[in-house]
C-alpha cells in the first residue's frame, strides 16, 4: 500500500541564518487511516513537522507528499488544503460564527459547495462529533470541550481525509479532554479519517496505533504505544513521562520484581499485580 503521507528527508528551518535544522531529515511514512500520536518535549519540532502537512510551512530540504501530492506544488495548494484540516489548541480561536451550524457550515460556504450539500454535510458533521442537539446553540456558550469539537466538525465539514490535530486538549479540563479523546476515536475507526495527533498527554498517546517520538528535530522512537513505552529510560532521558502504569511497573521491576511485559492501562497494571500477588500466595 502507498503511504498516505510521506516526510522524505525533511529538513527544515526558519530562516537561512539559523545555525540549527529545526527538523532534520526527517523519514517517515503514515498509512492511510492510521492514528498517529506525535509525542516530545517543548520545541522538538512537532508543531514545525504537522505545519508541513498542510503547506503552513515547506520544506527547506526534501520533500512531503500526501495522498501524492507535493506539498510545494501550488497548483494542488487547494487539493491539499481540502484533504488535511488542521485543529489547535485553543478553540476560541477556531470558531469563527456565532451559532453552532453556521460556524460548521463556514468551511464548506466559502468552497461554493450547494446549498443542500452543505445542510447534508453539516447534519453529518455535527453528529460524527455528536453535538446534533446543539447546532442552533451560541458557539460562544459552549464547554472548552464543545467548542473544540465544533471546531472538529467545521474541519470535517471539508470532508477532509485526514485531521491533524495540535494539542487539542490542551486547554480543557479533564471532561473537555475525555469527549474531545472520544471524537477523535470514533472518527478515526468509524469514518476512517487518518489522525495525526500531537499530544503531551501519555495516557492520550496510548489511544493512538503508533506513537512517534520527537527530540531537537528528530524522530527518535516509532512504533506501537506498547514498543515505544517499553523504552522507559530513554523517554526520561529526553524529558518525557511515561504512563502512570508504565511508571509503575518500571519502578517495581527496578526494585527486582519480575515483570516482562509493558503495560499500558490501569486494567493491564492491576492484571500484572494481581497474577504477582496471587504467585506470592
Ligand atoms: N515562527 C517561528 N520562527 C522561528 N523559530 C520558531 C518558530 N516557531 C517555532 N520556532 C522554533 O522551532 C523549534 C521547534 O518549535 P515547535 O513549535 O515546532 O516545537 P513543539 O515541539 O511544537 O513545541 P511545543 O511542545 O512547545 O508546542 C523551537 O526551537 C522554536 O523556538
Ligand atoms: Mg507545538
Amino acid at each position: 500500500m502507498k503511504p498516505f503521507i510521506s516526510f522524505e528527508n525533511l529538513s527544515f528551518k526558519y530562516s537561512e541564518e539559523e545555525p540549527r535544522w529545526v527538523l532534520e531529515n526527517i523519514n517517515l511514512t503514515i498509512d492511510d487511516g492510521s492514528f498517529v500520536a506525535v509525542l516530545g518535549h517543548n520545541g522538538s519540532g512537532k508543531s514545525t513537522l504537522a505545519k508541513h502537512l498542510n503547506a503552513i510551512l515547506l520544506p527547506t530540504e526534501g520533500k512531503v507528499y500526501v495522498d501524492g501530492i507535493d506539498t510545494c506544488d501550488e497548483e494542488k495548494l487547494f487539493d491539499l488544503r481540502q484533504r488535511v484540516g488542521m485543529v489547535f489548541q485553543n478553540p476560541d480561536n477556531q470558531i469563527v460564527a456565532t451559532v453552532v451550524e453556521e460556524d460548521v457550515a463556514f468551511a464548506p460556504e466559502n468552497l461554493g459547495v450547494p446549498p443542500a450539500e452543505i445542510r447534508e454535510r453539516v447534519d453529518w458533521a455535527l453528529e460524527a462529533v455528536s453535538m446534533t442537539e446543539y447546532r442552533e446553540a451560541a458557539s460562544y456558550h459552549l464547554s472548552g470541550g464543545q467548542k473544540q469539537r465544533i471546531a472538529i466538525a467545521g474541519v470535517l465539514a471539508m470532508k477532509p481525509k485526514c485531521i491533524v490535530l495540535d494539542e487539542p486538549t490542551a486547554m480543557l479540563d479533564p471532561q473537555g479532554r475525555k469527549e474531545v479523546m472520544k471524537t477523535i476515536r470514533e472518527l478515526n475507526k468509524n469514518e476512517g479519517i487518518t489522525i495525526v495527533m500531537i499530544t503531551h498527554y501519555m495516557n492520550e498517546a496510548i489511544m493512538a496505533d503508533r506513537v512517534v517520538v520527537m527530540d531537537e528535530g528528530h524522530v527518535i522512537l516509532d512504533g506501537d504505544p506498547y514498543e515505544v513505552f517499553s523504552h522507559v529510560d530513554e523517554l526520561k532521558s529526553v524529558g518525557l513521562d511515561v504512563p502512570q502504569p508504565t511508571e509503575l511497573m518500571y519502578l517495581l521491576k527496578g526494585a527486582g520484581v519480575d515483570i516482562e511485559k509493558t503495560v499500558l492501562t490501569d486494567e493491564e497494571c492491576a492484571e500484572v499485580l494481581y497474577n504477582l500477588l496471587e504467585g506470592q500466595r
